[in-house]
């Protein structure tokens, strides 16, 4: 038997909060860029606290067009456990930039080595259910016949079943299939973590999630799924012409199914996500003129435990001393 350990999560999702405080000044601005790169530098600037010996594997691109958070980039002191990393600083950009709900902040560790590094990738197909629906499953199956399993897994009607869709023209005959089986479907513009995450989480609303969306948000949402016991079947689907070049290049097998234990292939992982709009997955960001609060869902993988934090952040004290300008 072991002792309780550190759990890194609970030191992570300070770099979420960072990032969540402050980039929602620009909730429906218009500026996708400027939020983005208000919560990479301060999520960065969080990172240089925290004990750990990170390397990002899911970042803000590569080393020659992301000056920050770029896939490569060390993390941390150096000083605690090897992990790699994944980051998404702003989960949804234009939800931000638009003042829609569901942008977070989002971040994963895992024991270096067992992330999957997506490489050309940017696009995958995607199937998420929580656990009690997890062997019902099949990436190959119509969709009706997915409907129908999950639901007789879950003890309801396909009629009951709200399916979490992104709402983009190549889900066309997805969204028409669904209804043919009679669920029912959110159609989001953007955010698949919160989707996933929704889909996993038996007191949401949302029991499925279907459909193609980015890959490292795949990577990303398998962080929380594998600690929390639902499944995630995947298959790399490209979009665009460039990045079927890429991947037919790389000699990467197009047809494999990816599960959830294979997008992060160790139990010891850690799930940090910070609401910055606001919506049924997490509150977003309250400023109250003297500071402000947050939401939080904080994940650790090998107990399984989940933990929402509130907290309260307080101009007076932090603006004596923090390098980033939050108020
Ligand atoms: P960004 O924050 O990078 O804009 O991603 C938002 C998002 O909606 C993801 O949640 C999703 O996985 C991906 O974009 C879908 O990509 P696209 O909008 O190109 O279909």
């Amino acid at each position: 038997m072991e002792t309780p350990q550190r759990n890194l999560a609970l030191d992570l999702v300070r770099t979420t909060e960072a990032a969540a405080l402050a980039s929602a000044r620009w909730l429906g601005k218009g500026e996708k860029k400027a939020g983005d790169e208000a919560a990479v530098s301060a999520m960065r600037l969080s990172f240089k606290a925290l004990d750990l010996d990170g390397t990002v594997i899911i970042g803000e691109g590569e080393k020659d067009n992301a000056p920050m958070l770029y896939k490569g980039e060390k993390l941390g002191t150096a000083s605690g456990p090897k992990v790699d990393v994944a980051v998404d600083p702003v989960e949804g950009t234009n939800l931000l930039a638009y003042g829609r709900p569901n942008a977070i902040s989002v971040v994963g560790a895992a024991p270096s080595g067992s992330m999957f590094d997506p490489g050309p990738s940017y696009y995958m197909k995607k199937l998420v259910v929580g656990p009690e629906a997890k062997h019902a499953v099949d990436l190959d199956a119509p969709v009706g016949d997915n409907l129908k399993t999950i639901a007789a897994a879950l003890g309801k009607e396909v009629g009951d079943l709200v399916v979490f869709v992104l709402d983009k023209p190549r889900h066309e005959q997805l969204v028409a299939e669904i209804r043919k089986a009679g669920a029912r479907i959110q159609l989001h513009t953007d955010g698949d973590v919160a989707g996933a995450l929704m889909a996993v989480d038996p007191d949401s609303e949302v029991d499925v999630m279907m459909g193609t969306g980015g890959t490292p948000e795949g990577v990303l949402a398998a962080c929380a799924i594998r600690a929390l016991g639902g499944e995630m079947l995947c298959r790399l689907d490209p979009q665009k012409e460039n990045e079927k070049k890429a991947l037919a290049e790389s000699g990467v097998d197009l047809k494999r199914v990816l599960n959830v234990n294979a997008l992060v292939a160790n139990d010891d992982v850690f799930f940090a996500a910070t609401g910055i709009s606001g919506g049924a997955f997490l509150e977003g960001v309250k400023y109250t003129g003297k500071g402000a609060s947050t939401h939080s869902l904080v994940i650790r993988g090998k107990t399984g435990t989940s933990r929402y934090i509130e907290s309260r952040h307080n101009w007076d004290k932090l603006m004596r001393f923090s390098a980033v300008k939050y108020d």
